[in-house]
C-alpha cells in the first residue's frame, strides 16, 4: 500500500477500501505517511466526501490508533455530552454536576477554545487551583466519588485524531462533515461512555451555518455512535446569538454558578435542563427531575465536590480583568439581532481565546451582554461591557462589533428563535 494511490482514489472520487483506510490512518499515526500527503488526502475528502461505510471505517481506524477507556466498574450508567462549539456555551459546567446529581456518571472529556469559540477547560482553569490534566486513574476516582469529572483527554485516546486535527487546522480542511463526525465520535467512542447527547450548534457562531449541514453532521454522528453500541441522540440548537449574558472564561464560570444556584439567564437554564433530560433518558434514568435538582441545590453540591476533587477552590474569588469598556445603544427601540460570531471574535481579541494552541488565555477577558434579541433598549444604555487586561485591544475588538447588532423602531414585532431547533435520534 502507498499514500499516493490512496490520495488518487479519493481525488478521482472513488470509494476508499477498508484496507486503504486502516493502512493510511495507521501509517500516518506512525509517521510513515507524511503531513503533506495526509493534508492532500484530507482536502480530497473535503472536496469529494466519504460515504457512510467509509466514515464508519475511518472512525474505527482512529479509535484503534489508541486506547479505549472502560467505566464498567462504576455502579451508575454513564452519560456524556458533546457540543460542536459556540459563543458563551458554558453549558457543560452546570450540566455535568446536574446530571450526576440525578443519578448518572458523567465522564466529560473536554477541550480548549480555538478561534472564536470558547473551551470548557479554559473556563474552568480560571478557578484557582483547578487541574484539567488527570491520569486515567484520577479521572475514574473523581467520577466514582463525585459522579462527574470534566478533564482533558489523555494522549492515549485516538492519537490519530490529535495529529490529524492539528493538521486540518492549518490546511483549511476542518470544515468537512465526514472528518468532523469521525474526529468527534472516535474520541467519544474510545472514551467508553454508554450514552451520548450531541449538541450540534447552528448559526453564525457555529461551525455549521445552516440547518441542513447541521442535520447531516448530526445524523452522521448519531449513526456512528449507535452502530458502535453507544446510545446517541443529537439536539440541533441555535447559535445565532451568544448563549446567556457572558462570553469569556471567568465570566462564564460566574454565570454557570448562578445557574447552579437556581438563577441565571433563561436560555442557559432551558438548554441545560433540555440536555440533562436527554442524557438521563439515554442513560435509562426515568424518574429524575433536573429542574428540581437545580432549584434545590443538589446539583450545586456535586459541582463543589467535583471542583474540589480536581484541586479547585469553589469559594475562591474569580479573576476580574483589569480594564472595562462599555458600549452603549446608539438608538432606542427593539434589539432584533446580536451576532454570535461578532461577539465571539471580539471576546477572543480581548484575550479570552487564543490564536495558536500554545498561547495563554486571559482568565478575566470577555464580554458581558446587557440585552438580548427581543429586549427593548434605550439610546445610551449599556449594551455590552468589554473586559481585558490589555486595553490596547479595545479598538481591535470593537472593529468586530461594528455591525454586530440591529435595533428596530420601538414596537417592532420580534419573533424569537427557539433554542432547540430539532432532535435527531
Ligand atoms: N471538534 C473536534 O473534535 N473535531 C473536529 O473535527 C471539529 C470539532
Amino acid at each position: 500500500m502507498d499514500a499516493i494511490s490512496v490520495i488518487r482514489t479519493k481525488r478521482d472520487r472513488g470509494e476508499l477500501s477498508p484496507e486503504q483506510i486502516d493502512w493510511v490512518i495507521d501509517a500516518y499515526t506512525r509517521g510513515e505517511v507524511a503531513d503533506e500527503q495526509m493534508s492532500s488526502l484530507a482536502m480530497a475528502i473535503l472536496l469529494n466526501g466519504m460515504n457512510r461505510t467509509e466514515i464508519a471505517r475511518w472512525t474505527a481506524a482512529m479509535i484503534a490508533s489508541g486506547e479505549r477507556m472502560d467505566f464498567s466498574s462504576l455502579s451508575r450508567p454513564t452519560a456524556d455530552k458533546h457540543s460542536t462549539g459556540g459563543v458563551g456555551d458554558k453549558i457543560t459546567l452546570p450540566l455535568a454536576p446536574l446530571v450526576a446529581a440525578c443519578g448518572a456518571a458523567v465522564p466529560q472529556l473536554s477541550g480548549r477554545g480555538l478561534g472564536h469559540t470558547g473551551g470548557t477547560l479554559d473556563k474552568l482553569e480560571s478557578i484557582p487551583g483547578w487541574r484539567a490534566l488527570l491520569s486515567n486513574e484520577e479521572m475514574l476516582h473523581v467520577l466514582d466519588t463525585t459522579g462527574a469529572v470534566i478533564c482533558a483527554a489523555g494522549d492515549g485516546l485516538a492519537p490519530a485524531d490529535k495529529k490529524l486535527y492539528a493538521l486540518r487546522d492549518v490546511t483549511g480542511t476542518v470544515e468537512a462533515i465526514p472528518l468532523i463526525a469521525s474526529s468527534i465520535m472516535s474520541k467519544k467512542i474510545a472514551e467508553g461512555t454508554g450514552s451520548l447527547v450531541l449538541d450540534v450548534k447552528v448559526g453564525s457562531g457555529a461551525f455549521m451555518k445552516t440547518i441542513e449541514d447541521a442535520r447531516e453532521l448530526a445524523s452522521t454522528m448519531v449513526a456512528l455512535g449507535t452502530d458502535s453500541g453507544v446510545r446517541t441522540v443529537a439536539l440541533l440548537t441555535d447559535m445565532s446569538t451568544p448563549l446567556g449574558l457572558t462570553a469569556g472564561n471567568a465570566l462564564e464560570v460566574r454565570e454557570s454558578v448562578e445557574v447552579l444556584a437556581g438563577g441565571g439567564p433563561a436560555d442557559v437554564v432551558e438548554l441545560t435542563v433540555a440536555l440533562a433530560r436527554e442524557m438521563l433518558d439515554a442513560a435509562g434514568i426515568k424518574d429524575a427531575d433536573p429542574a428540581k435538582a437545580l432549584a434545590d441545590g443538589t446539583a450545586m453540591d456535586v459541582w463543589r465536590r467535583m471542583i474540589a476533587a480536581q484541586g479547585g477552590d469553589p469559594d475562591a474569588t474569580l479573576p476580574v480583568a483589569r480594564e472595562q469598556h462599555v458600549l452603549t445603544a446608539p438608538a432606542s427601540g427593539v434589539l432584533t439581532r446580536l451576532d454570535a460570531y461578532a461577539v465571539g471574535v471580539a471576546a477572543w481579541r480581548l484575550g479570552a481565546g487564543r490564536a495558536r494552541k500554545e498561547d495563554p488565555v486571559q482568565a478575566g477577558a470577555g464580554i458581558e451582554l446587557h440585552a438580548k434579541p427581543g429586549d427593548t433598549v434605550t439610546a445610551g444604555q449599556p449594551l455590552l461591557t468589554l473586559h481585558t487586561d490589555t486595553p490596547e485591544k479595545f479598538a481591535y475588538a470593537q472593529q468586530s462589533l461594528d455591525s454586530a447588532w440591529d435595533i428596530a423602531p420601538a414596537g417592532t414585532a420580534h419573533e424569537s428563535t427557539p433554542i432547540v431547533l430539532d432532535r435527531i435520534a
